[in-house]
């Protein structure tokens, strides 16, 4: 195992192993600043553990991702979302009871309280997706105030949140175009449940394709965890601090809506767009994207921690090609992309540095052929990532042993000085 002595201000510092059951090891540097008086410093906390999981491991050079210790690409190819969801938050897949009853929770707490809808027609109808469902998911603690973390509460708190979060965001969809809202259905299992309040209107049935369903069901389960990312350290944050699941899931929310984070597969939408009006000139925005001194990303490539090509970026073009094959879909955004890919995967630039296509580069192709709006894509990758966030802050609020997230910081700004009266302050900096 692991452990490391380090010597810093003529101060000899032990720090112990933290062993881990797969992957990267850890040394415990807790005593750092109370023995030498220095700060571990990591940008970003990229090499830095923030906990213990017993959630999700990542294998960012080997492409490895599994959930509660299954590959992501059994589960994709076998299980249904809600399967994978029961899988996140209790430790292991249900069987047919649990999974019977999970969905009966599920289909018994789809709809939202009716007095939800006045929010609805408070906000403008520009809004964006994910400020509405972030605002109406942490309303959701007002309408539901007991939130325990009991086995058999929790697994009926965990499943009213999958579900309702489900109903909010296909109501925002409605209330962007302007359409009355469509309640779901007891007798249409999760993914068709929500296609339907989507699509279908009072004057059109919605024609349930089994391909989209079968689609739908792999994307939110590609989804559906990544470990410590971004918006699920945000979860864990409020989780430390007790603060109530709603409130958690809606800061996790805020976080995920950033464009370097889920915002991605809505700025990949536009970037192929933007490059396609521009007479598909893939040349100059390889250029773009290799300039250090442009400010152009190629969105939907690169990440924090795979190195390599992203699992699920692999199991979503598939999904994408078999789905576009044979509805006879004909997509010029996709034959885009894979041009795209393979010429970034061929330019130094991108080889030097390991950026490979990330889950968000095909993805929102799928959905756009689904017919989801291109404001709504963060919102599906919400929808897809709710039960890693509610594992990791039951996880959280469970830890007996956990402490609030208090990072500590390197101070850099102005040392002591005198304070100036607002007639000495002309000019001043
Ligand atoms: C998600 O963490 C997770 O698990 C997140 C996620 C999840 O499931 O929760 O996987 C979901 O957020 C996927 C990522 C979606 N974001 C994008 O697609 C946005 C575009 N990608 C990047 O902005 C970037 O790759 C990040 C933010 C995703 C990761 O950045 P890193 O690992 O911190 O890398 P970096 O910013 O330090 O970049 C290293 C170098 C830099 O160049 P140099 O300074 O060495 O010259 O690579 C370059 C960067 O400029 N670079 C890119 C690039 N990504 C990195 N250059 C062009 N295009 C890119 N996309």
């Amino acid at each position: 195992m692991n452990s490391a002595v380090i010597s810093v201000n003529d101060k000899v510092v032990d720090a112990p192993g933290v062993e881990a059951s797969e992957g990267s090891s850890g040394v415990d540097i807790g005593k750092l600043r109370g023995t030498a008086d220095v700060l571990a410093f990591d940008n970003g906390f990229n090499n830095t553990a923030a906990c213990r999981s017993y959630i999700t491991y990542i294998d960012g050079d080997a492409g490895i991702l599994r959930y509660r210790g299954y590959d992501i690409e059994e589960l994709a190819e076998n299980c249904k979302f809600t399967e994978v969801a029961y899988l996140l938050v209790h430790g292991k897949l249900p069987d047919a009871s649990e999974q019977k009853q999970f969905s009966a929770f599920l289909n018994y707490h789809s709809m939202i309280h009716e007095d939800m809808q006045h929010f609805f027609t408070g906000l403008p109808t520009s809004s964006h997706p994910m400020s509405i469902l972030s605002a109406m998911v942490n309303t959701l603690s007002s309408f539901y105030p007991h939130i325990m973390t009991g086995d058999q509460n929790f697994d009926e708190t965990a499943a009213r949140l999958i579900s309702k979060v489900r109903t909010i965001a296909a109501f925002s969809y409605k209330k962007s175009l302007g359409e009355p809202f469509v309640y779901p259905q007891e007798d249409l299992p999760y993914c068709a449940n929500f296609l339907n309040m989507m699509f279908c209107s009072p004057i059109k049935r919605y024609k349930i394709e089994p391909l989209i369903v079968d689609a739908l069901n792999k994307l939110l389960i590609l989804h559906a965890d990544h470990e410590q990312n971004c918006s699920t350290l945000v979860v864990r944050s409020v989780a430390s601090a007790r603060g109530n699941l709603y409130a958690a899931i809606s800061a996790g929310i805020c976080a995920l809506s950033g464009s370097l984070h889920g915002g991605a597969n809505q700025a990949v939408i536009e970037m192929l767009q933007k490059i396609h009006n521009d007479g598909d000139n893939l040349e100059k925005y390889i250029r773009k994207a290799s300039d250090s001194n442009d400010p152009f990303r190629l969105m939907g490539f690169g990440h924090s921690v795979y190195k390599t090509y992203d699992p699920r970026a692999r199991i979503a073009r598939k999904i994408c090609e078999d789905l576009f094959r044979t509805l006879g879909i004909d997509d010029p955004l996709l034959e885009l992309a894979k041009r795209l890919e393979e010429r970034a995967l061929s330019d130094d630039f991108f080889i030097q540095r390991r950026l490979y296509p990330n889950i968000d580069f095909y993805t929102g192709i799928i959905y756009r052929a689904i017919g989801i709006p291109t404001d709504m894509l963060t919102v599906m990758f919400a929808i897809g990532r709710l039960p890693g966030w509610i594992a990791h802050w039951k996880e959280t609020f469970d830890d007996g042993t956990g402490k609030i997230y208090r990072p500590r910081q390197i101070y850099v700004g102005p040392p002591k000085r005198p304070f100036l009266s607002m007639s000495d302050r002309q000019g001043s900096r």
